[in-house]
């Protein structure tokens, strides 16, 4: 074995050795209780299937700056603009890209960018690639973050999830806004997990709380309960000007395909039609959380589809997590080093599609008594 490989080996085996190892497992025909796909709009149809115009063109054939840039396209941001409240929309090819382009082309050399210390790996990233200063605070305590950004330099970026992806907990967006009013510090908000499950129509827990104006950015994700793919940084007109001239993970890509760009405009169509969906996640949602009130587990507490109950231990968690796939439902751990070591747990998610009975078998499965 060469030196190279040597190297990975020996990588892999050290994941092995504290029970991280990832493997890419085959979907069985489990009960859903680990996906994203909250309102189960993955599986519609009439969302996904090919229409005309994608007969025409499949794929987008250049990066938007090139030959990409098809009218439909525009179209479809002009639309997710007006959904999501803002005064533009542009599209990425997927979260973890506009996060990358958001984080890595705003903030500049001098800038600080202050970020909550559950935030999502992709915004992570960016920061990594800006060329800013950066620091965390402690996980929605505002406090915290005044502490930081009263030291800070250059122009200030705060970054937060509305709904915090290992969580499913909220960010205090209110107490966010004003602290960030105070030092004129932009507030850039990740609504992967709060797009299709908060609003009256799924535009998130900023339109929710009517906050659309107070937020310098927004990244909408449709993979997740839109059942589609892609995302859009929301904003400004010149800040979609901006990333259109500075976004490195905008320029240098293929744009995505037009199946995608359309299911994107589908999605939301269908659901501002069925949002009685909308209704029925949340009553399910209620249902578990009285289910669970009083097991012994520590409970994360959350609003959201996300549910975690803190299994401490890779194996212990793992083990647990095996026990109810075993017994048909797929719920999957989540382990260190994706979380602190002594927060793995398990990642409960919850769905439109879900029944009562369903959720019961799981808490049985669990090894919670109902
Ligand atoms: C909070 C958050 N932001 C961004 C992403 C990335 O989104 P996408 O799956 O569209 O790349 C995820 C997905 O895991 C997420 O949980």
């Amino acid at each position: 074995m060469n030196a190279h490989l040597k190297h990975i080996k020996d990588k892999l085996e050290q994941r092995k050795a504290e029970n991280a190892f990832r493997k890419l497992k085959i979907n069985h025909n489990l009960i859903d209780f680990c996906s994203n796909d909250y309102l189960g709009l993955a599986s519609e149809t009439e969302i996904h299937i090919l229409d005309e115009v994608v007969a025409e063109t499949f794929g987008a054939t250049g990066s938007r700056l090139i030959s990409g840039n098809h009218k439909a396209t525009e179209e479809v941001e002009a639309f997710l603009a007006a959904y999501y409240k803002a005064e533009s929309a542009l599209i990425f090819n997927s979260g973890y890209n506009a996060n990358i382009g958001v984080f890595s082309s705003l903030p500049q050399r001098g800038d600080t960018i202050i970020y909550d210390e559950l935030i999502h790996a992709s915004i992570r990233d960016g920061i990594r690639l800006s060329h800013a200063n950066s620091f965390s605070f402690k996980h929605n305590d505002t406090s915290a973050l005044e502490d930081k950004i009263k030291n800070a330099k250059g122009h200030i970026w705060i970054a937060v999830e509305s709904i915090y992806s290992m969580d499913g907990d909220e960010a205090p967006l209110k107490d966010l806004i004003q602290v960030c009013s105070k030092y004129d510090a932009a507030l850039i908000v990740d609504e992967a997990h709060a797009c299709g499950v908060f609003g009256e129509k799924g535009e998130g827990l900023v339109v929710e709380y009517g906050l659309e104006e107070e937020v310098f950015a927004r990244v909408a994700t449709f993979g997740k309960a839109f059942g589609a793919h892609g995302a859009v940084v929301l904003g400004n007109k010149l800040l979609r000007e901006y990333l259109i001239n500075y976004s490195r993970a905008f320029i240098y890509t293929t744009a995505l395909p037009l199946p995608s760009v359309l299911a994107m405009k589908k999605a939301h169509t269908f659901l501002a039609n069925n949002v009685a969906r909308i209704v029925e996640l949340k009553e399910l949602i209620s249902y578990f959380k009285r289910k669970i009130r009083n097991s012994t587990f520590k409970i994360v507490e959350s609003v959201s589809s996300i549910q975690c109950l803190i299994v401490p231990g890779n194996n212990e968690a793992r083990q647990l997590a095996d026990n109810i796939q075993n017994k048909g439902f797929d719920v999957r751990p989540i382990l260190a080093p994706t979380v602190p070591k002594g927060q793995e747990r398990l990642r409960i998610c919850l769905h439109a599609f879900n029944t009562e009975e369903q959720i019961d078998g799981l808490i049985k499965a669990i090894g919670i008594s109902l």
